[in-house]
């Protein structure tokens, strides 16, 4: 059992000190009934809990899948201009969400927000080598040398050498290309594509482990996930296999970008 202001301030973004107002207005309900106290006993497994007609879900995490447009940080902080949070409806956000991982400010696609920082911690453990698969529309041609550049590893610097990456360009555009990582350094496909002389107009995640940006979620908009929807990220999707379905969808979503 526990106390009914904890239940509700671990699920939602409301302060304990709010919560007791709203009790006092009788807007918080347990069971169907207006909650006598803010700290009355209830049973997180059972209850049903409602605060001004809005159910509060049973499960303190939340996963929230953002399809991030351009000119939003992958932060937290109101000091670094505007950051994705902001995309998030406020009934989708939950106390201490985060982005599990970073876009830049001018990528596109995937980003998991959530509160749940163990699951952060797997997904973001490098060991892990969750891949990544990116769709990047280049300033130049694709060169087929690439296959093997970014499979041999790109040296980015003289002591910066890239893991093993997979590349392919898309079938129906020359300049359009399908990327998958499996670490994440900083601004690293921008960084993979300069080293072999092209540049990246458009970079757009489109997959995180086997978590697959559904074609329906236009730009800024979000989508929440069950646990194991999430779970998901940890069984990723063959790369040859993800370009073979997905290639005509994403070229045609970043062609138009
Ligand atoms: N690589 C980049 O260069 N930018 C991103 O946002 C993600 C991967």
């Amino acid at each position: 059992m526990i106390r009914l202001d904890k239940y509700i301030s671990e699920r939602t973004e409301y302060t304990r000190s709010s919560i007791r107002e709203l009790v006092r207005r009788k807007q918080v309900t347990v069971d169907g009934v207006p909650a006598k106290a803010p700290d009355m006993k209830i049973d997180p497994e059972t209850a049903s809990v409602t605060v001004c007609g809005a159910a509060v879900r049973a499960s303190e995490y939340r996963y929230i899948l953002l399809n991030k447009p351009e000119g939003y940080v992958s932060s937290t902080s109101e000091h670094d201009g505007k950051n994705v949070m902001e995309l998030i409806p406020p009934e989708l956000r939950a106390k201490d969400m985060f982005p599990a991982g970073r876009l830049d400010k001018d990528s596109l696609g995937a980003l998991l927000l959530t509160n749940d920082g163990a699951l952060a911690h797997r997904i973001l453990a490098p060991s892990r080598h969750i891949p990544k698969i990116y769709i990047v529309k280049l300033d130049r041609v694709f060169q087929n040398n690439y296959i093997d550049q970014f499979k041999n590893g790109i040296k980015l610097d003289v002591n910066e050498t890239c893991l093993p990456a997979k590349v392919r360009q898309a079938e129906n555009c020359d300049k359009l290309a399908f990327v998958e990582l499996t670490e994440g350094k900083f601004h690293q496909v921008r960084r993979m594509f300069k080293a072999v002389d092209n540049s990246v107009e458009k970079l757009m995640r489109v997959s995180y482990g086997g978590l697959i940006l559904p074609e329906t979620l236009g730009f800024g908009e979000c989508v929440e996930l069950l646990h194991k929807d999430v779970e998901n990220l940890f069984r990723p999707m063959d790369f040859d296999a993800f370009c073979d379905k997905f290639s005509v969808v994403f070229s045609a979503i970043l062609i138009n970008r």
